[in-house]
């Protein structure tokens, strides 16, 4: 009998969405390597995405118990994703994939199949608590798995507490002032740095009950798995156990992954972007001198108005700088034809700046030629750019990206936190700080945290061994 018959096999099914799908083809890789049998449930959208734009294909090829299965997500192929539409995702999820997945999980646990393994469990991203219903429905064990901070994660868990409390929705104006209802974060939390669903005006607001909802349904899985490392997140952790005890901290995702490939004889690339990387930047990168350029990203859902456009432009310009700045295609406000970026912003990048619409992130932030990265900090690119000890500014732009930017800057010590604003004033003057005048007071934090990230995936860093002891989990429920 071959190891595929045998071994455990589990159902990964991330929320279609980029860095959703992004940490989790690392899991299901992860996986895989340890002798896992793992089918990978994207919807068509992000599916497509990914075999256009990446090499998914040729990376998996590799794993003989790993195949793909797709699952509508209700919406159109070219309906536009980004933060703007983001209730339209959660909306057909809900409605379209939901019954789906339910269908699907009943097929395939209730008949005999020929080409089907029986599931040892689901893992399922956190954005999609209903799995854990549809796992109970046809008596299988659900695992959630997290994309996101645990500082996020505690902050939309205290949800239910900010509102008894009366912090929530904000009453009166003022942003800065603290908040005392979320365990752990008393004294430096403003409003500011709550979820940005926390700006609804309503407490029945769907913005906000949603999110609230689908995260207090954790503790009912059989266990949850957090992309971070405890050297990083370890105070709001004990938090978090002491309402989910089984919580594996695995993270970051991409460095583990790494360094157990590292330890393979066959190398592989893990690009899983959603649109074509424009390699150019890289020789670009490559005439630049070592620590100039401040790279400027803000992940795969944000939007920006023509106006925040030309503030950051001027802002990075007047710094004096070099920059790349990825532009995705949908990234301006507006229809077609109002998001093409304006002649002269691109013009005037000429003499210190490159522009992009998509770039080889990970490889970007390696590169010696960058020393600082300016970003929206979503949850990857927090843990990407801390992996290679780069300091950082933040813009947040939506969801947990306002908690992520509040512990860069406060508690790790890392950066900047930029939030709400982003006159050229403010960006010029964030940009030199970062690059020249205060860059040995985050340079410290950088190293040391950056030092902790790879000795946590290495050989008996916590990491690794909460994922063998994960590992060790799916085998049980198998047995
Ligand atoms: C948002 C959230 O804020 C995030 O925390 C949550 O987990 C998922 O939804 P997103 O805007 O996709 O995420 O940001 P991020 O989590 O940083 O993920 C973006 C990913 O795309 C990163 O892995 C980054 O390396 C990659 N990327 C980004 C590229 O490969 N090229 C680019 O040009 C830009």
């Amino acid at each position: 009998m071959d190891q595929a018959s045998v071994s455990p096999h589990v159902l990964i099914f991330p929320f279609p969405i980029q860095g959703n799908v992004n940490s989790m083809l690392k899991l299901a890789e992860l996986l895989c390597l340890a002798g896992i049998q793992v089918t990978f449930l994207n919807c068509h959208y992000p599916h497509r995405r990914l075999l256009s734009y990446s090499n998914i294909q040729a990376r998996f090829s590799r794993y003989p118990g790993f195949r793909f299965e797709t699952i509508s997500d209700g919406l159109p192929m070219e309906h536009p994703r980004t933060a703007e539409q983001f209730l339209d995702i959660v909306d057909g999820v809900k409605t379209t994939t939901k019954p789906l997945f339910m269908k699907m999980m009943i097929s395939w646990c209730r008949s005999a199949s020929d080409t089907r393994s029986p599931l040892t469990c689901i893992i399922a991203d956190g954005l999609m608590s209903f799995a854990i219903d549809v796992a109970n429905e046809v008596g299988l064990p659900v695992i959630i798995f997290r994309t996101i901070s645990a500082c996020s994660f505690w902050a939309y868990f205290s949800l239910p507490q900010l509102i008894e409390a009366g912090e929530v929705p904000f009453r009166g104006g003022d942003m800065d002032r603290l908040v005392a209802s979320v365990p752990g974060m008393e004294g430096f939390l403003r409003r500011r740095d709550l979820p940005s669903c926390c700006r609804v005006k309503d407490v029945d607001d769907p913005d906000l009950q949603n999110p609230m909802k689908n995260t207090r349904q954790t503790h009912r899985a059989h266990a949850q798995v957090i992309n971070t490392f405890d050297d990083l997140e370890g105070p709001i952790l004990s938090q978090i156990r002491n309402h989910c005890p089984r919580t594996y901290t695995i993270g970051p995702l991409h460095a583990l992954l790494k360094s157990k490939l590292a330890t393979e004889t066959s190398t592989s690339q893990s690009s899983s972007s959603f649109w074509e990387e424009d390699r150019s930047c890289i020789p670009w990168l490559d005439r630049q001198p070592s620590k100039s350029v401040i790279y400027v990203s803000f992940g795969s859902l944000a939007i920006i108005t023509k106006e925040e456009l030309r503030e950051f432009w001027h802002g990075l310009v007047n710094s004096g700088s070099r920059f790349l700045w990825v532009i995705r295609p949908d990234a301006l406000v507006g229809k077609d034809e109002e998001r093409q970026t304006p002649a002269e912003l691109l013009g005037g990048t000429k003499d210190r700046g490159y522009v992009v619409g998509w770039a080889p992130q990970e490889e970007v932030l390696k590169h010696p030629a960058v020393g600082g990265f300016l970003t929206h900090s979503g949850w990857n690119s927090t843990l990407e750019s801390i992996v290679e000890g780069l300091p950082m500014i933040c813009w947040p732009y939506f969801a947990d990206q306002q908690v992520n930017s509040r512990f860069v800057s406060h508690v790790w010590k890392l950066g900047m936190d930029m939030k709400d604003s982003c006159d050229r004033v403010t960006v010029e003057k964030m940009v030199r700080d970062l690059m020249k005048e205060k860059r040995d007071e985050f340079m410290n934090a950088a190293d040391t945290l950056a030092t902790l990230a790879k000795k946590c995936v290495g050989e008996g860093g916590s990491s690794s061994c909460n994922l063998n002891s994960f590992i060790e989990d799916i085998r049980m429920l198998s047995t």
